[in-house]
Formats: structure tokens, sequence, C-alpha cells
């Protein structure tokens, strides 16, 4: 078993759990092709579906099936979608802070696990989901290689993986990020949801806020 990550670590956890207790904070996204932007993630980890891209609706409305396995689940948006709608679902994260607020909004089965981690002992899954471009936790070819083989050992015949991702080459929008794009239904996606969600604005090193508050009601 992998180590657990400290409270210092689980940045994405920090974010979405001040969010949600009221307190407004930040994504910042640093890329290695030198674009540099915060992000509204917290706010777009807890959207309503009636804020969501439209192909994340659509991808689960008309592909998720079964028992689903949510991996990389955040604070639970998808999984909760389909435990609503009486899927047997199982959110895993590496953050516990996410898992702690998943659980929180109600979701009933949610582990702190890294996809490393995810193996048959789960289970058997007719889903596995990696929306908001958790393509990305595959880290390298290599290793997604590595990992749905073992999918393949939790996975019934016929199991559907609904994956997302980002092609940051195949974009002229230097904000595009974390699921507001799909290659596959990028004709169909305007750019008035982007604004309505206010997903994404960019910013210069400077105008970032010298400090970024955080809750003092931590659970660890
Ligand atoms: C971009 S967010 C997407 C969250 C969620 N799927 C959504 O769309 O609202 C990526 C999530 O993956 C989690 N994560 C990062 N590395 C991970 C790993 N190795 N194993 C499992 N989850 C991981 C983060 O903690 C974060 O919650």
């Amino acid at each position: 078993m992998s180590k657990r990550l400290t409270s210092e670590q689980d940045a994405f956890g920090h974010a979405v759990w001040d969010h949600y207790h009221g307190t407004n904070a930040f994504e910042i996204i640093e890329r290695s092709d030198g674009h540099f932007a915060i992000s509204s993630g917290p706010s777009a980890y807890l959207a309503e579906p009636a804020f969501w891209v439209p192909h994340e609706r659509e991808a689960l409305e008309r592909h998720a099936h079964g028992r689903v396995l949510d991996i990389g689940c955040n604070a639970g948006r998808h999984a909760l979608y389909l435990q609503q709608k009486g899927l047997d679902v199982l959110g895993v994260d590496v953050s516990p802070l996410s898992i702690a607020v998943a659980k929180e909004r109600g979701l009933e089965k949610a582990e702190v696990l890294s996809i490393d981690e995810v193996s048959k002992e789960l289970g058997t899954f007719d889903t596995i989901l990696m929306l908001g471009n958790n393509f990305g936790l595959f880290a390298n070819p290599s290793k997604a290689r590595r990992l749905l083989r073992r999918f393949k050992t939790l996975t019934s015949p016929g199991a559907t993986l609904i994956v997302e991702s980002l092609n940051i080459y195949n974009t002229k929008d230097p904000d595009a990020s974390r699921s507001t794009r799909a290659p596959t239904t990028s004709a169909t996606f305007s750019k008035a949801s982007t604004t309505r969600c206010a997903r994404h604005t960019s910013v210069t090193r400077k105008s970032l806020p010298t400090s970024i508050p955080t809750s003092r009601r931590m659970p660890c």
C-alpha cells in the first residue's frame, strides 16, 4: 500500500474542502509549456450537473451502467450523480480531504486510494470513470498499459471505461483545461457554457493573490 498523503501534500483536498466550507479557494495551473492560470477548480468540482460541460452528463447517461468505479472522484460530483440514479458507485481518490468532502456530500462508498492501488480486491466493476481529464492519472504510456491490464482483471466482460482527456496541442485556447474540451465534442461545446461556469481566469504571476486563504476547521 502506498503512503497516505499528508495534509500538507493534499492540495486538491484543501482547495475543495475550503470551498465546500465557505472559504474561497483556487486551483493554480502551471504547465510545462509556460502557461500559468488560476482556474475556479474547486467550484467546478462541486458544480451541479446543470453547470457541467454537456459531454460529461451525456457520457454518464449513455454509457455508465452496473457497478461503477470513479477513479480520482474528488468531491464526488459524477459518483453522486450516478448514485442518485440508483447505481452502485465506489469513488476513490488519493486525496483524504476530497474523500472527506465526498462523504459529507452523501457519497456512500468512498475510499482514500491511489489509482496505483486499484485492484481486483475492490470487486468487479461494469464501468470505470476517469472524468475531469483524469486520463492524466495514467501518467505515461507504459504506466497506462500496466494499469489498463490491471483494470481488465477487475471489470466484467463488456465493461465500459469512460475517460476524459485534453490535447493541449490541439487547441488555440491557452486556458483550455480540465473537462472544458473533448476533441470529439468540441464542435457542440459552446463558449457560453465556459463563461457560465466561470471556470478559468487567465492571470499573470503579478495578479496572483499574495495569500490564499485557508480555513482553520480542517479535519486533519
Ligand atoms: C482534475 S481532478 C478531477 C476530479 C473529478 N473527477 C471531477 O471531474 O470533478 C483530479 C482528481 O484526481 C485525484 N488524483 C490525483 N492523483 C491521483 C492518483 N494517483 N490516484 C487517485 N486519484 C488521484 C486528485 O486528488 C483530484 O481529486
